[in-house]
């Protein structure tokens, strides 16, 4: 029998008298993580100069922590500050003729369908959205991708959506891609601690945030590159490793940085091997499967029908009632007066909660917003 895990806000130092139910955007790093930051950051003013040749090496034996973290071949594997930064620099990379297509689904982060617009723009391609509905099966997800790659140079698709926390079969997609000769882009931003070797499934590109679910220090991400594009990907910020021909350390040191967060990253999944991930990630998945019922049930809607949600994090419908158009405001008053944070995401029309889960919630988070939540929706 599987013993059930204990909540371990201990580890972390949020405030206790907030509902911490959004670990999905930002994150949240635990003490320790913390701890050693501070470390770094004190030996660095110490001696800036003593700190800067250190940190190459330092870089070296953190990157080549998180590429195994991934179950990746570290030679194809760089340290970027975000998915974003990731996305940005496999999109400078591709070969994109005009006239040709890059194919992004409905449900692709903004800021990755601005990155595929500002490509198209510079390349005189287009962009083209495939309409993915929620309840999408795999094979659905894979024929209706297939029939939009006429013309395609490029498909960018998310590993685990953002607003609809919907995982895609990326292994399929890519073998569809490449019968045609389309390269592949997988936005993974949420695939690192709730995807097993993420970055395995031959995407020409992969990038994904060590920032959101292993809990690492913000802007640490990490971008896998498939051998034959490695000799062209190069760093956003050129710096003087512009010339070196190994990929990894090309992205190690662009400029006078705060390398402390890449450096301290490692000691967070230390931090998630302490909480038994990923026997706590199943657990987890349970709790929040009960805790977005409870939320709905609260609220007289439902839990999103999805075919594959993300480990994590589940969506809860809002009332009709709701005006969508007004969800950061929203948003706010709940953080304010109801002390809890969750975030609202829209999709084809539909206003969801997305509930996240991490191992310092318990089910009581969850009591506490439904007790809550009716009071503002
Ligand atoms: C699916 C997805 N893609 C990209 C991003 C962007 O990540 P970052 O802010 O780290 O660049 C996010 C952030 O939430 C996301 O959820």
């Amino acid at each position: 029998m599987v013993t059930v895990l204990s909540p371990r806000p201990d580890l972390w130092t949020l405030d206790p008298g907030v509902l911490h139910l959004n670990h999905g955007s930002y994150g949240g790093v635990p003490r320790r993580t913390q701890d050693l930051m501070a470390a770094l950051r004190a030996e660095t003013e110490a001696n800036p100069m003593l700190w800067f040749r250190s940190v190459a090496a330092r870089l070296t034996a953190s990157r080549l922590a998180l590429a195994s973290y991934l179950g990746t071949d570290p030679e194809g594997f760089a340290l970027v500050p975000n998915a974003s930064a990731g996305i940005t620099a496999a999109l400078a990379t591709l070969p994109i003729p005009a006239g040709s297509r890059i194919v992004l689904t409905n449900h692709a982060y903004g800021a990755v369908r601005y990155a595929a617009e500002r490509t198209a723009r510079a390349r005189q391609a287009d962009v083209v959205v495939v309409d993915v509905p929620l309840e999408a099966d795999d094979e659905t997800v894979v024929s209706l991708i297939s029939a939009a790659l006429d013309r395609a140079s490029v498909l960018v698709v998310d590993q685990i959506s953002s607003a609809t926390a919907m995982v895609f079969p990326i292994a399929a997609l890519v073998g569809a891609c490449h019968d045609r000769g389309v390269a592949v882009v997988v936005d993974g931003a949420h695939a690192p601690g709730l995807i097993d070797a993420p970055a395995a499934d031959g995407a020409d590109f992969w990038t994904g945030n060590f920032h959101k679910w292993p809990a690492s220090p913000r802007a640490t991400a990490g971008l896998v590159v498939a051998e034959k594009w490695r000799p062209a990907t190069l760093p956003l910020i050129v710096s003087w490793s512009e010339y070196d021909e190994r990929l990894p350390e090309r992205f190690d040191m662009q400029g006078t940085y705060d390398y402390v967060p890449w450096i301290a990253a490692p000691e967070s999944l230390r931090v998630l091997a302490e909480v038994q991930w990923p026997v706590r990630r199943s657990q987890l998945s349970d709790l929040v499967d009960e805790g977005a019922r409870v939320v709905a049930k609260a609220l007289g809607t439902g839990v999103a029908e999805i075919a594959r949600p993300a480990a994590t994090m589940r969506l809860v419908e809002v009332p009709a009632t709701v005006d969508l158009t007004a969800g950061e405001a929203l948003k706010e008053r709940v953080s304010r007066e109801l002390k809890a944070e969750i975030t609202l995401t829209g999709f084809d029309g539909r206003g969801f909660i997305r509930l996240s889960a991490h191992a310092y919630n318990s089910l009581r988070d969850y009591e506490l917003l439904a007790e809550r939540l009716p009071t503002v929706l």
